[in-house]
């Protein structure tokens, strides 16, 4: 079996700085890169910006600056923001890149020389915020003005010479294809969406435009720039050196084993672009899963209707892992999720300070004045020691196959759980009242050090920061976490000295905020 993985984000449209709901799509995708990582595979995180096409184009004429120089200023935040995220990433591209380029008018020429596109005319719908062609039932009039029904955004008429990809020859295939592949499409609900579309009838797809120049150009017809989707989807291999296909990293990293996106865009990924990758003759994706939005109020959060959670600046005041926890936990991944700071703020009080700060502290604490900061020589465990430490040996297989089945939720509540039965493990020993038996005082200390550790190992892909932070306290850097250890109730070494541990999360004063 394979122990690669590949999982990539969108690549983001840098005609504004980023928002919250950018930074949910890449943290989500960060959570399932490191437990990957941790659980011993290969991974390959790739994420980037999309950077041709009207939209892009436009937003650069509104702020006076050419194309190029407005995508590298709007690039640099998001390249910025994936650092101040703690993303581990191990690539950014850009679609302005050389190497995508190339990429991009290699797919194209193979999809030509198949007779997959042919030239025509389209005359239709097109949402330049969407960057999206819609049928006439698909469009409806709001307040005299004709807007897409799925987004609400506005819709201009079209008619102009375009290339079209067949796309309705690969209807069949297509369904095929989610038959076989029971979990291409995750969630389910979505997959019955993307289904019935399908079945409704595909038509075939323009896939050049030749009223504006900013994209990448038809190889054998230069008055015509590639449609942006093609060129954005195709990052996910050009990124791996397509069409190198002895490349180390095409060869083993493609098919990519999940594109995570949110639920506005899985239309292209789950019936265009495994289309284009067919009618290449190029295997198709493993998975695609559409997430949620991030909701401000009631509405998506958006530039355009002005509701933007900077988080930035929600970083700055409350720290980067709260904010990674919060959205982990909050959202319940694959539904629409509403953010607010007072939940934020509870969330930090009673998840992170009052329960896995707390453990942490106190158990720490308790080591300084009894066991003068070592881990203490264990006696044999006792029927209640061995109940909460093999808790996680039962849940192992349950752990991995909630990270695979993208269940994040499942495996943030099971940290819960443990945290609460380790915080009431320590208060009913309380070890504190058995100075007489230092054997068995000992022993709830190591089992309650061997407790923080595995907890803390399933919480460093959603916290990676503060994890260290906590895993430093036994000498153990990133490089020694492997998430098989938690199963291993003997991991820590008596006598190794623990150091001294500085609080993890301040407690927020709710009422003076
Ligand atoms: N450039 C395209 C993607 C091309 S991928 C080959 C694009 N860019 S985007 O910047 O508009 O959006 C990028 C991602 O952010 C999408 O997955 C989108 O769903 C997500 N989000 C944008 N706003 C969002 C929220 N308010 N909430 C959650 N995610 C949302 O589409």
């Amino acid at each position: 079996m394979s122990k690669n993985y590949y999982i990539t984000t969108p690549i983001y449209y840098p005609s504004a700085k980023p928002h919250m709901g950018h930074a949910y799509s890449s943290i989500v995708v960060d959570f399932f890169a490191r437990f990957k990582k941790i659980e011993g595979y290969k991974v390959f995180f790739l994420t980037g910006t999309d950077e041709h096409g009207l939209k892009i184009q436009r937003a650069a004429e509104k702020n006076k600056k050419k194309p190029l120089e407005f995508c590298d200023q709007i690039s640099k935040t998001f390249k910025e923001l994936s650092k101040t995220l703690n993303l581990s990433n191990n690539d950014f591209i850009r679609t302005t890149e050389k190497r995508h380029q190339k990429s991009v008018q290699n797919l194209w020429n193979v999809l030509e020389k198949k007779g997959e596109i042919y030239l025509s005319k389209y005359s239709g719908w097109y949402s330049v915020s969407d960057e999206a062609f819609y049928l006439d039932n698909e469009i409806e009039t709001v307040e005299g003005i004709k807007v897409a029904k799925s987004s609400g955004s506005s819709v201009e008429w079209l008619e102009e010479e375009s290339y079209f990809f067949k796309l309705s020859k690969w209807q069949n295939k297509l369904l095929d294809l989610y038959e076989k592949n029971s979990n291409f499409i995750l969630p389910k609900s979505r997959k019955n969406e993307v289904v019935s579309f399908v079945k409704s009838g595909l038509k075939d797809l323009s896939v050049s435009r030749k009223s504006f120049s900013w994209g990448i150009k038809v190889p054998s017809n230069n008055d015509h720039v590639i449609y942006v989707w093609l060129d954005a989807l195709t990052n996910y291999i050009s990124a791996l050196n397509y069409p190198n296909e002895n490349d180390e990293l095409y060869k083993n990293f493609w098919p990519a084993d999940i594109h995570i996106i949110g639920k506005d865009i899985l239309r292209f990924h789950a019936i265009y672009w495994p289309a284009f990758l067919l009618a290449a003759n190029i295997e198709p994706p493993k998975r695609v899963y559409g997430h949620g939005w991030i909701l401000s109020g009631e509405e998506k959060m958006s530039k355009s209707k002005g509701n933007i959670l900077d988080p930035l600046d929600i970083i700055q005041k409350y720290g980067l892992d709260p904010l990674r926890y919060y959205l982990l936990k909050e959202v319940s991944f694959g539904n629409d999720g509403n953010i607010s700071k007072e939940k934020l703020e509870n969330c930090i009080n009673s998840d992170l300070a009052n329960n896995y700060g707390n453990l942490c502290q106190r158990v720490t604490a308790f080591c300084e004045k009894n066991t003068d900061l070592k881990v203490p020589q264990k006696d044999k465990f006792n029927d209640e020691d061995l109940k909460i430490l093999n808790k996680y040996n039962s849940n192992f297989e349950n752990l991995i196959k909630y990270t695979d089945t993208q269940n994040i939720n499942q495996y943030i509540n099971f940290i819960l759980d443990q945290l609460f039965a380790a915080n009431k493990y320590f208060n009913d020993q309380e070890p504190w009242k058995k100075k007489s038996d230092i054997k068995r005082l000992n022993t709830i200390v190591y089992v309650s050090l061997e407790l923080i550790r595995k907890i803390t190992i399933m919480l460093y892909p959603i916290m990676p920061n503060t994890t260290l932070k906590v895993l430093k306290i036994f000498g153990m850097k990133e490089s020694d976490i492997d998430f098989n250890s938690i199963t291993n109730n003997e991991y820590l070494l008596v006598d190794k000295k623990i150091n001294k541990l500085e609080i993890l999360f301040k407690k927020i004063d709710i009422n003076n905020d």
